[in-house]
């Protein structure tokens, strides 16, 4: 029996999803289609907007890549991966509404046929599909690829229908590479074509901070210097490399999560009331923190790189170790950072952040820790247990938000603890999160920007990177320097406990 889709009004899936207006009629052209991220993300994204019935009625995908495989076997292979990946149960009527529309050209990327083939196909998608000449282009590929790409595409562009260009991170690999691949595509297209993504901003966690901040009118007022001793980020991850040393080696922690995700995680938490949610005004205060960023010196950033441990309770390889990792590798899995933001809210407050692969759990979390009660009126031994209190967004797993509070133990006489106040997103809302990608890709099909990082915001990332890696040329740590498991380096405590504060236990 063929089951219906459910109509947007009477769905309970959209929880959580904003309705709006539906997309265009468009083409989804994905660009490094035989790709992991194509299969774990992109299809499985796609096929959840399906679902809920959020796709234009009108709509075609088209993978391209460079090994040979007929259309068959790609949807085939989607398939598996939308049964495999996609967060909701398969469904035959939504998986052939997708497929229906799937097609695959096998090319070169720098190959100049190989691009005509996909405007052919394009073109015949338009007939059959009713795509109206609309292409999202979705750039799944190394930066080195992109080059070539912009320019056939920018070249072969038609005057019928809209096109955008979707750019998966790392957005060339320092300051300069950037400038030359902005440059080079903003000869052929407009900043409001360019969706740079980031795929954390689509996580609603990360949204929610925005809602935090400026739909309560509690924060914003002791959200500054005056209140806040200082602010922890922490993006810690329990894989390793997962098979992608060739991405990593030359990446590395700094260019794999401090330049991206874990900088605009910085910026939502620092930046001041946008004057609307609209993409300028939200990026406009993003930018001004980016620029505003320093660390006090190179003593403040430390890296290590993990050697062999066990992690929940399975013993892993080092990093050396790795496949197709050099065995003298200097590439860092993780990095601490002490940064200042230079401006009248933030002035003096320290930001540490740290990242790391194979430390001991998955916790993406943002704590905002305020300044002790200036005098409690209690006996000390009254307050051993006390902490200061904490705000928690927990980004990722257990999503939420926890405030710790001081509150008195039950019993008699005054003795005071902390105990945490708790959201909890599973608890509060119908339905399960949706992935970041599903969002990201319907705002772009929606041209809408706010969650993409415009070009100065990445120029701003990069500009403190170079500065980071530029010291970093001086001197050679002892790599490994910490054991897969364990919460990184020493160095990474001495960091903070130089300043008479410790990291959080997690
Ligand atoms: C990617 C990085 O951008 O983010 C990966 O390249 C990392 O190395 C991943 O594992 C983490 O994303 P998430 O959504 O699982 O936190």
């Amino acid at each position: 029996m063929t089951e219906t889709i459910p109509q947007q009004e009477e769905n309970p899936l959209l929880e959580g999803l904003l309705v709006r207006r539906t997309p265009d009629p468009c083409a989804f052209v994905i660009f490094g289609a035989s790709g992991d991220l194509t299969q774990r993300k992109l299809i499985p994204a796609l096929y959840s907007l399906a679902y809920r019935r959020l796709l234009p009625e009108n709509f075609a995908v088209l993978g391209v890549a460079r090994s040979e495989e007929s259309d068959d076997e790609f949807r085939s292979r989607m398939e598996d991966a939308v049964k495999e990946h996609a967060r909701d149960p398969f469904r035959q009527d939504v998986w052939d509404f997708l497929a229906g529309g799937m097609r695959y050209v096998a090319t070169d990327f720098a190959d100049e046929k190989g691009e005509d083939r996909v405007g052919k196909v394009l073109t015949e998608l338009d007939e059959e599909r009713g795509t109206n000449g609309n292409r999202l282009y979705y750039f799944a590929v190394p930066p080195s690829a992109i080059g070539t790409l912009v320019q056939q595409l920018g070249e072969q562009r038609s005057a019928e229908g809209w096109v955008r260009l979707i750019i998966e991170k790392p957005f060339g690999h320092n300051l300069e590479s950037a400038r030359e691949l902005n440059a080079l595509i903003q000869e052929h297209f407009a900043e409001h074509e360019i969706f740079r993504i980031d795929h954390y901003l689509g996580k609603e966690t990360v949204q929610n901070m925005l809602a935090l901040r400026f739909a309560n009118g509690i924060f914003e007022p002791i959200w500054n210097r005056q209140f806040i001793d200082h602010v922890q980020i922490t993006v810690a991850e329990s894989i390793g490399i997962e098979g992608r040393s060739g991405y990593y080696e030359q990446a590395g922690a700094i260019r794999d999560i401090f330049q991206n995700h874990l900088l605009q995680l910085l910026a939502l938490t620092a930046m001041e009331p946008p004057i609307d949610f609209t993409s300028e005004q939200v990026r406009n205060e993003k930018v001004k923190v980016l620029r505003s960023l320093h660390t006090p010196g190179p003593k403040s950033v430390v890296r290590g790189q993990y050697g062999r441990g066990f992690v929940e309770g399975e013993e892993v390889p080092g990093y050396r170790e790795e496949e197709g990792v050099a065995p003298d590798s200097m590439t860092e899995t993780y990095v601490a950072a002490k940064l200042f933001v230079d401006n009248w809210r933030w002035a003096d407050t320290p930001f540490y952040v740290r990242m790391g692969k194979r430390l001991p759990r998955r916790e993406t979390s943002i704590a905002i820790q305020f300044k002790r009660a200036p005098h409690p009126p209690f006996e000390e031994t009254a307050t051993e247990e006390l902490r200061p209190n904490v705000l928690v967004v927990h980004v990722q797993p257990d999503e939420g938000v926890s405030l710790a509070i001081g509150a008195k133990v039950p019993g008699a006489g005054m003795k005071i603890r902390t105990v945490n106040m708790d959201f909890l997103y599973g608890g509060a809302f119908r339905t399960g999160l949706p992935e970041a990608y599903e969002r990201l890709i319907l705002d772009a099909m929606l041209g809408e920007a706010t969650l993409f990082t415009r070009t100065d915001e990445v120029e701003e990332q990069w500009s403190l990177v170079d500065a980071i890696v530029a010291a970093w040329r001086r001197d050679r740590p002892g790599f490994p320097n910490y054991p897969a498991g364990t919460w990184g380096p020493p160095s990474a405590a001495d960091l903070i406990e130089r300043d008479a504060r410790s990291w959080r236990r997690t």
